[in-house]
C-alpha cells in the first residue's frame, strides 16, 4: 500500500522507520519530513495544515493510508477532509481532537464519565481567576485553555506566581484565551498510550519522559529531553485500573456524544498510592515518547494503526518482546530559549542503524552536503535492549559518537528507573 505520514519531527521519523519495515508498505511518503526521514521514505513539500493541499496530494499519489503525526493538522480538521473523501486515516476528527486542544472540553468529559482528575474551574477574566487562586492557596496549577505548544501550563508554588501566570495569559501571551485553574496533584507522572477505533481500545505501551532541560530535573520545561518505555510505575494492575476508570469511560463518552475518538489517546497520568488520575490527554503520539514506542513495536506498528483506522481493534493484539527502549534528545545550545540555527553536525553517517539502535531526526536539514541543525530539539538517540540499562548504554553510545559542538543533552535520562 501507499502510505502518507504528515509531520517532520522525531516522532514522524520513528513512525516512518517502523512502518517501512512492514511488508505491507510499498511506497512511503512523509510530508514535509526532514533529512533523516529521507533515509527511510520519500519526503514531499506540503502544507500539512491545508485540508485542500493534503487532499489533493493524497489523490494525486494514490495514497491508501494517511497517518497524521502532530496535533496541529488534527486540530485544523485535516483528518475530516480526508475521511469524507474516502481515505483511510489514522488520527481523530477535529471534534475529537478537542480532547487535546481544549482543557475545558477534557475536564467536562472527565466530569461526565467520572474519570479521576484534578479539581478545576474555568475563568474568562483575570480578576475572578485571581480571586479563586487567593481563596484556594498554593501550590496550584494555571493553564491557558488552548494549544500553547506545551508552554501554557504553570505549576505555581506561590499565590504570587499563580497570579502572574494568570496576568500573562490575559495579557495575550497566548492569543485570545480563557484560563483553567486546577488543584495541584502530587505523585509520579507516567504516560499511557492506547489506540481507540471509536469503540474498542488497545493499550500499546507506557513511557516516562523528562520535561526539564537540565540534569536532575532542573531548569525550564521543554517538549521533552528524553523518554523510556516501559514505565515501571504503570504496573499491569494500574494499567487495568486506568483502562477501566479513565480510558474506556472517555471513549464511551466520546461515542455517546457522536464524536467517536479514533487514533491514539496519550494519557498523561499522575500516580500516587496505587491510584492514577488524569493530568491531560493528547490525541497523537508524544515526541520523544513515540521514538521509544516504535523502537519496541517495530513493523507491527503499521498493522496496529491500520486495525485502529479500519475499526478492527477488537481482533488486534500487540506482540510484546520483553524489552526496554530509551531515547536521549540532543538539542541546540540555548533551547528551550533562543538557539543558533544551521550549526553543522558530523558523525551521523557512521552511526549504526539496527533494531537496537537508531538516531531519529527532529530538526535537521542538509546544506552543501552537511547535515545542519534547524530546530531546538534536533536528534533523538534511541536504544533498545533486554534491560533498561542496556537500552541506556546503546542510546548514549550513539550520543557520544555524534560530533556537534553546539548541541547538548541530559546525561541522566532514565535515572528514576535505572
Ligand atoms: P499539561 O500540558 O496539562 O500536561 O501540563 C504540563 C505538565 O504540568 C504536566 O505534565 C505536569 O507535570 C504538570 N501538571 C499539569 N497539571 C497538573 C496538576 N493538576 N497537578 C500537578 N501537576 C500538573
Ligand atoms: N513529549 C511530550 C509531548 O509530546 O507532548
Amino acid at each position: 500500500m501507499n502510505i502518507l505520514i504528515l509531520g517532520s519531527g522525531g516522532r514522524e521519523h520513528a513512525l516512518a522507520w517502523a512502518i517501512r519495515q512492514n511488508p505491507k508498505c510499498d511506497r512511503l511518503i512523509v510530508a514535509p519530513g526532514n533529512v533523516g526521514i529521507a533515509g527511510v521514505a520519500e519526503c514531499a513539500d506540503l502544507d500539512v495544515l491545508s485540508r485542500a493541499d493534503v487532499l489533493e496530494f493524497a489523490q494525486e499519489n494514490a495514497i491508501d493510508f494517511v497517518v497524521i503525526g502532530p496535533e496541529a493538522p488534527l486540530a485544523s480538521g485535516v483528518s475530516d477532509a480526508l475521511r469524507s473523501a474516502g481515505f483511510l486515516v489514522f488520527g481523530p476528527s477535529q471534534a475529537a481532537a478537542q480532547l487535546e486542544a481544549s482543557k475545558t472540553f477534557t475536564k467536562e468529559i472527565c466530569d461526565a464519565c467520572e474519570a479521576p482528575t484534578a479539581g478545576w474551574a474555568r475563568f474568562a477574566d483575570a480578576a475572578s481567576a485571581r480571586d479563586h487562586i487567593t481563596a484556594q492557596g498554593a501550590p496550584i496549577v494555571v493553564k491557558a485553555d488552548g494549544l500553547a505548544a506545551g508552554k501554557g501550563v504553570t505549576v505555581a508554588e506561590t499565590v504570587e506566581q499563580a497570579h502572574a501566570a494568570v496576568d500573562a495569559i490575559f495579557d495575550g501571551e497566548f492569543g485570545d484565551m480563557s484560563v483553567v485553574i486546577e488543584e495541584f496533584m502530587e505523585g509520579e507522572e507516567a504516560s499511557f498510550f492506547v489506540l481507540s477505533d471509536g469503540t474498542g481500545c488497545l493499550p500499546i505501551g507506557t513511557a516516562q519522559d523528562h520535561k526539564r532541560v537540565g540534569d536532575g530535573d532542573t531548569g525550564p520545561n521543554t517538549g521533552g529531553m528524553g523518554a523510556y518505555s516501559p514505565a515501571p510505575v504503570l504496573t499491569d494492575d494500574l494499567q487495568a485500573q486506568v483502562m477501566e476508570r479513565i480510558i474506556r469511560p472517555t471513549v464511551a463518552e466520546m461515542a455517546r456524544r457522536s464524536t467517536p475518538f479514533q487514533g491514539v489517546l496519550y494519557a498523561g497520568l499522575m500516580i500516587r498510592d496505587g491510584q492514577a488520575r488524569l493530568v491531560e490527554y493528547n490525541v497523537r503520539f508524544g515526541d520523544p515518547e513515540c521514538q521509544v514506542l516504535m523502537m519496541r513495536l517495530g513493523a507491527q506498528a503499521l498493522d496496529l494503526l491500520l486495525a485502529c483506522a479500519e475499526g478492527r481493534l477488537a481482533e488486534a493484539a500487540v506482540t510484546w518482546a520483553d524489552d526496554h527502549a530509551l531515547t536521549v534528545v540532543l538539542a541546540a545550545e540555548g533551547y528551550p530559549g533562543s538557539y543558533r540555527k544551521n550549526t553543522p553536525i558530523n558523525g551521523l553517517n557512521a552511526l549504526p542503524e539496527t533494531g537496537f539502535e537508531m538516531t531519529f531526526h527532529a530538526g535537521t536539514a542538509e546544506k552543501d552536503g552537511t547535515v545542519v541543525a534547524t530546530g531546538g530539539r534536533v536528534l533523538a538517540c534511541t536504544g533498545r535492549g533486554a534491560t533498561l540499562a542496556e537500552a541506556h548504554q546503546r542510546a548514549y553510545a550513539l550520543v557520544d559518537a555524534i560530533d556537534w559542538p553546539q548541541g547538548f543533552c541530559r546525561r541522566d535520562i532514565g535515572w528514576r528507573a535505572l
